[in-house]
């Protein structure tokens, strides 16, 4: 099911074969929006509704909130999930926490893989389609 972004010619990022499986699926063609994996197409949604009012849109960040590409990175995956469970309680800014939000906790896998993707530069920014051959990913 992890299949690397490389494999599958996607262009940014298609030099250097990431060390580890990463945690999307991503297709890019010039002048159309992405395709990447179910996951990702969830965690994108997820980071729209519930982050992109403070982070962005691409996640790189407001005068309140900071760039998640500078802030998770190399953040660990269960850094991620704590740092969603706790909240934050900043000097001059908060986060409220997401472990008991219905909208946001059951989808930590899911933004992790959006925003490993943005991340590492493999997602450009901007809205994103599912591929249509999810293999190995029930599409309910
Ligand atoms: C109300 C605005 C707001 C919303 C909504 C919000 N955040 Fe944040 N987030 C912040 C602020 C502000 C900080 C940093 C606080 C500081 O450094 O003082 C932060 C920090 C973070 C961090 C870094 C935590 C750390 O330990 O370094 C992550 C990761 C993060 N947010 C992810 C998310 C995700 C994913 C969502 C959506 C589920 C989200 N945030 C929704 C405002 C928000």
């Amino acid at each position: 099911m992890l299949v690397l972004c490389a494999a599958l010619g996607c262009q940014a990022g298609a030099a250097q074969p990431p060390l580890e499986a990463a945690p999307y699926e991503i297709e890019c063609e010039p002048e159309q929006a992405c395709r990447v994996d179910l996951a990702t197409y969830i965690g994108w949604r997820v980071f729209q509704a519930q982050c992109a009012t403070c982070h962005a849109a691409d996640v790189r960040g407001s005068s309140f909130a900071p760039d998640l590409a500078l802030r998770m990175d190399g953040m660990t995956q269960r850094a991620f999930f704590a740092a969603l469970d706790n909240g934050y309680f900043g000097p001059r800014s908060t986060m409220p926490p997401r472990g008991r939000d219905p909208n946001v906790a059951p989808y930590y896998d899911e933004l992790w893989s959006f925003l490993r993707a943005r991340i590492t530069g493999d997602l450009p920014p901007g809205p994103v389609e599912r591929l249509s051959d999810d293999e190995g990913v029930a599409a309910d």
